[in-house]
């Protein structure tokens, strides 16, 4: 068993911290959402309703934001009905400080998903999504997992794998929609949905930003105001070199960024130009060439990529 699991089973008893009071409850449904903790009752609501219906199906960690929200409503528009999953994964975490600081706030994502159109949410807790036998779900991943986020967090996607391959599972949905902010994580699912040849279409969906280019992101509310604005040489860098890519490659663009970062408050943890079709570094632009980036902004850390075409 993945050990931040196993301790967190240790330390909580059997509940996940999602809310105890939802957990009890089993189903409850406001106006336009219905959430279900259990793997029975969610299949037995999704048999009655959405027989020879397109279903989405949108994974998500909770702390909820304007990212998500796009997600949600791009799979509204394209399926008959949206199941949105709230679960704090503990296999994809190697640390378990950083678990139990992962923001949770299940009122607020309720309250945001039912202004926002509403879904079907799935909000199990660990014993429900990972009963005693499991079998985790693995997969060589390749070179993708050990670079940028695989090589700064070991483990991580062999969790989500893990994760998303059983909630496929307990879903059974026609369409399945990730953000392309965790680039790898798209490319990863891809990857497993072709392996195990799972009958879901994955949809990519484009970065959420807000005003200046700061990608959406839980972690942002960590921020101060003024880490807010610093935060912006995230996405400012990278878009800075692909505005001048025509006077210089992409080894000399990292040397720019790595100096630009110096004279800010931030420190940048990797940048990579990287082919997003094979994750191999790339000597030239090419129209498959993403720049990858990763920095702290005190305590926070912050990811982006962008496509440099
Ligand atoms: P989480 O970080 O909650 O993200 C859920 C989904 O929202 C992911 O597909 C992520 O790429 C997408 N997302 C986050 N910020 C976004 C933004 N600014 N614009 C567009 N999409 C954005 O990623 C996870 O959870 C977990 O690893 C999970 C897949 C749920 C497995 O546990």
């Amino acid at each position: 068993m993945n050990k931040t699991l196993q301790k967190y089973r240790k330390k909580s008893g059997t509940s996940t911290k999602t809310d105890s009071f939802v957990h009890s409850l089993n189903v409850y449904r406001m106006a336009k959402t219905q959430v279900f903790t259990t793997v029975a009752s969610l299949q037995n609501h999704l048999s009655e309703v959405a027989k020879k219906s397109t279903v989405g199906f949108v994974p998500t960690m909770g702390a909820l934001h304007s990212g998500h929200v796009s997600l949600v409503k791009a799979s509204s528009k394209q399926c008959d009905f949206t199941v949105v999953s709230i679960f704090v994964n503990p296999t994809q975490f190697n640390n378990s400080s950083d678990l139990e600081k992962y923001p949770r706030d299940f009122d607020k994502d309720i309250s945001l998903l039912e202004a926002s159109g509403g879904a079907i949410v799935f909000a199990p807790t660990v014993d429900e999504m990972y009963p005693e036998g499991h079998q985790p779900k693995r997969m060589e991943l390749g070179r993708v997992a050990n670079i940028m986020e695989g090589e700064f967090r070991p483990g991580h996607f062999d969790g989500v794998v893990e994760v998303v391959y059983r909630f496929l599972e307990i879903v059974n949905p026609t369409h399945t929609y990730f953000g392309e902010k965790d680039l790898q994580q798209l490319s990863i699912v891809r990857h497993m949905v072709k392996e195990f040849n799972l009958p879901v279409e994955v949809v990519g969906c484009e970065t959420h930003r807000l005003e200046g280019g700061l990608a959406a992101s839980s972690r942002n509310e960590r921020l101060t105001k003024d880490q807010k604005e610093k935060a912006l040489i995230l996405y400012q860098s990278l878009d800075r070199v692909r505005a001048e890519k025509e006077s210089y490659g992409p080894r000399e663009a990292r040397e720019k960024i790595k100096e630009w970062f110096q004279d800010s408050e931030l420190e940048l943890e990797y940048i990579e130009f990287v082919d997003a079709t094979t994750f191999e570094d790339v000597t030239e632009w090419t129209v498959h060439t993403h720049g990858c980036i990763a920095a702290f902004a005190g305590q926070v850390r912050l990811l982006d990529n962008i496509s440099m075409v």
